[in-house]
């Protein structure tokens, strides 16, 4: 994870902002796309992949992997992410640590696997086909859930750090949905980030969430929260993360209100990275 670059605080591309991000285009370090968005797309979907290569480093970002699927990976979703990949040459990319298929059957959302020994090996065997047909690094994200398996035999923490360790994968930790599972599950989110291989941690995701019928849910649709920015600090302080996104799906505010944000995280940010040089040196 060492030789990957620094790309700084950027924004997740939505159609509803593109004007707005050409217009703030200095405040915004690079973009992350969601690669299905361009798998099997119009002419005028991949001219707008065109225009934001020619300004902006992009970071795929795909949801219909499917990593966890007993069945295996879907071959043809498999190459068309790889010609996407190809065509951007990203850093990396990511997918998440879930399953959306079942069958064959698309379930249409992220949904989470029990933390069990059978979980893993289906997860390593399909990250290991993956990484045969794109050599681009893979960084993985934990996902938000509400329930808990039966079946589960190790913490979420050692789940992940034995499948990363296995697959020598990076990490794409969402610091909100962290948070979120912190609250509904209660446990304590300072002991997770503290169990989770650090060194493996590549970018983060941060934004809002809602509140419903006392329990969080990740809506990607409201300002990052106090309580967010504090998980957000902690990790930052703690490892050399290479990025950060701001995963603003709805509910847009004025643009102005987005950027600061992105600021805000890359101050926060800059300070982490420089706490953390100066622990190391010292
Ligand atoms: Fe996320």
């Amino acid at each position: 994870m060492e030789s990957l670059p620094h790309l700084g605080v950027g924004l997740g591309f939505r159609p509803p902002l593109r004007s707005s991000i050409f217009l703030h285009r200095d405040q915004i370090d690079f973009l992350e796309i969601t690669s299905d968005h361009y798998i099997d797309a119009s002419e005028k979907k991949l001219a707008e992949l065109d225009l934001l290569r020619e300004h902006f480093t992009l970071i795929p970002h795909s949801l219909d992997l499917s990593l966890g699927s007993a069945e295996g990976i879907d071959e043809a979703y498999l190459e068309k992410l790889a010609t996407l990949v190809e065509l951007i040459d990203p850093p990396w990319f990511s997918d998440h640590i879930c399953f959306t298929r079942s069958g064959g059957i698309k379930i249409g959302h992220l949904a989470p696997l029990p933390f069990s020994n059978e979980a893993l090996r289906v997860l390593i065997d399909n990250i290991a086909r993956v990484k045969q047909r794109i050599a681009t690094p893979l960084i993985l994200e934990n996902i938000t859930y509400n329930i808990e398996f039966a079946s589960s035999e190790m913490p979420e923490t050692e789940f992940i750090r034995t499948l990363l360790e296995e697959t020598d994968c990076g990490m794409l930790l969402d610091v909100t949905n962290l948070y979120i599972n912190s609250r509904n599950l209660g446990f304590d989110w300072r002991q997770y980030v503290e169990e989770l291989p650090l060194d493996r941690v590549v970018q983060l995701h941060f934004v809002g969430f809602r509140s419903t019928g006392g329990r969080l849910v990740d809506a990607h649709a409201d300002p990052t929260a106090d309580d967010v920015w504090q998980v957000f600090r902690e990790v930052v302080s703690r490892c050399d993360v290479k990025g950060a996104i701001l995963e603003r799906d709805e509910n847009f505010p004025d643009f102005t209100d987005i950027a600061d944000e992105i600021a805000k995280a890359r101050g926060i940010f800059d300070d982490g990275q420089m706490k953390r040089k100066a622990a190391t040196s010292s």
